[in-house]
């Protein structure tokens, strides 16, 4: 069987915890889609772990695979696995042939859309990977898979009809010159084709490479148990989020089966498990109808609620809320019900995860938007249209806040020795949200982590 974990938000629900518990009865852990724009961190021993592309399930001895649906920066990769090794892990990574590699000029180019669109307030504040240059080509047709890095002849092909278009966009349309404005070696087919080919080498060597689908098809008549890991959050998905500050791949659950060459019958036989971070948080730009406080460079100039930048600022302390890729600080709000709603219908959630249910623990009160108005109705999901969402006016609910207590002894305890008053928050979301509580994070560790059910 296989259980999907998905962000049901803006990203960074803690869904590497959550893989974490509920990776210990899994033998292959997936991701399907996105790259190293991905910053999760992983507790495992008391020893913390950060990273942002390598699946969080090959710090405890699951097998890793990257599937075709994910864009590789090969040099993060290695990274990683080094690092890793380094601290006496042996994380076993296999990388799907058909999965595009993310090459220098897409990193610059990232960079570049995005001081051009910040003039005009466009800019989707992106993680600066390459991500969406990447995407880009890979609907393009002009691509490059990590299959062609084992294959010297096609890498060359492939970079010679690309690099000079990438040129050209530098030199013609942001009007650069490459070499003084921008790196000569991130527009050079010669020296890519150098570097590329020794990650090919080495990707061969340590015999990472696999067709993704049938080696997990391969696994599963095994027996395997597969666990595929989202990145990102269904509203920065690039056809259900926020368009256009979205990532530019599909977080959401029917992505699991196209990124990772298992059927939608195999996904949707399974478990897909909502994760919710007990209050919203946010990197980048673009509308917050319950945002709390503001962030420089961030919030719009009209959002956020300047009123209450202390409760902000302490949810931010108290949350840890700075990017783990980029160290930005993280915009914060309430806990945004319409958009919960809207996940569990793309994603057909059979389970959630509430995380930071003790970053909220010492308040006096705790709400949550429960509707927006937009144009005088109300309206209990998301609307179509960023443009929309940014007029939408969030409708309130207060609960009773619960008292900040020891979690470590809550978690060993169960789901009754949680406080009645986040009891009562939890089960409002569920009902809301029309799926189960699986678990509850109360720390950031894996063992303070209250289990509900175990979906394996
Ligand atoms: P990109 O994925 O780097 O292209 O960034 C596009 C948008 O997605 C930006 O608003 C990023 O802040 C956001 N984003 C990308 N990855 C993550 C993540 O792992 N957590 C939260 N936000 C993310």
């Amino acid at each position: 069987m296989t259980v999907t974990i998905v962000g049901s938000q803006l990203g960074d629900e803690g869904k590497g915890g959550i893989v974490d518990v509920y990776g210990d009865a899994a033998d292959v852990v997936v991701r399907y889609q996105g790259g190293d724009n991905a910053g999760h961190t992983v507790v495992h021993d008391g020893h913390e772990y950060k990273l942002s592309l390598v699946p969080s399930g090959a710090v405890r001895g699951k097998v890793g695979v990257l599937g075709n649906g994910c864009v590789v920066n090969p040099a993060t990769l290695f990274e990683e696995l080094d690092a890793l090794r380094e601290r006496s892990l042996d994380p076993d990574v296999r990388v799907a042939e058909r999965a595009h590699v993310i090459l220098p000029y897409h990193r610059t180019l990232d960079g570049l859309e995005e001081d051009v669109k910040s003039d005009e307030d466009l800019a989707a504040g992106t993680t600066g990977r390459g991500i969406g240059p990447t995407y880009e080509d890979k609907a393009g047709r002009r691509g490059v898979r990590v299959g062609d890095l084992l294959d010297p002849e096609t890498l060359r092909a492939r970079l010679e009809y690309a690099v000079p278009r990438k040129r050209a966009l530098v030199e013609d349309v942001y009007d650069l010159d490459v070499g003084d404005d921008v790196d000569a070696d991130a527009f050079d087919v010669e020296a890519i084709y150098e570097r590329y080919r020794e990650f090919g080498r080495r990707l061969a060597d340590e015999g990472m490479t696999v067709d993704c689908g049938r080696f997990l098809a391969e696994r599963r008549e095994a027996g395997d148990r597969i666990m595929f890991e989202g990145a990102q959050g269904t509203a920065i998905d690039i056809d259900h989020g926020i368009y256009p500050y979205v990532t530019s791949s599909n977080p959401t659950a029917g992505a699991a089966a196209v990124g990772s060459g298992l059927g939608p019958t195999v996904v949707g036989d399974g478990e897909v498990v909502g994760i919710v971070k007990a209050y919203l948080s946010r990197v980048g730009t673009g509308p917050l109808p319950t945002e709390l406080g503001s962030v420089d460079g961030q919030t719009p100039p009209d959002g956020g609620r300047p009123g209450e930048s202390d409760l902000a600022e302490f949810i931010r302390e108290e949350g840890g809320e700075y990017g783990t890729v980029t160290g930005r600080p993280r915009r914060v709000g309430w806990l945004d019900v319409p958009m919960l709603r809207h996940a569990a219908r793309v994603n057909g959630f059979t389970g959630l995860a509430v995380n930071h249910l003790d970053v909220l623990a010492g308040l006096d009160e705790v709400q949550v938007g429960h509707s927006y108005t937009l144009d005088g109705e109300e309206l209990l999901t998301m609307p179509t249209t960023t443009e929309k969402w940014a007029d939408c006016e969030a409708n309130f609910r207060r609960f009773e806040g619960w008292p900040d207590v020891e979690w470590s002894t809550v978690a060993e305890d169960g789901y009754d020795a949680i406080p009645e008053n986040g009891r009562a928050y939890l089960e409002y979301v569920a009902e809301e949200v029309g799926a189960p509580i699986y678990a509850v994070g109360v720390g950031p560790g894996r063992e303070e982590t209250v289990v509900v059910e175990t979906p394996f």
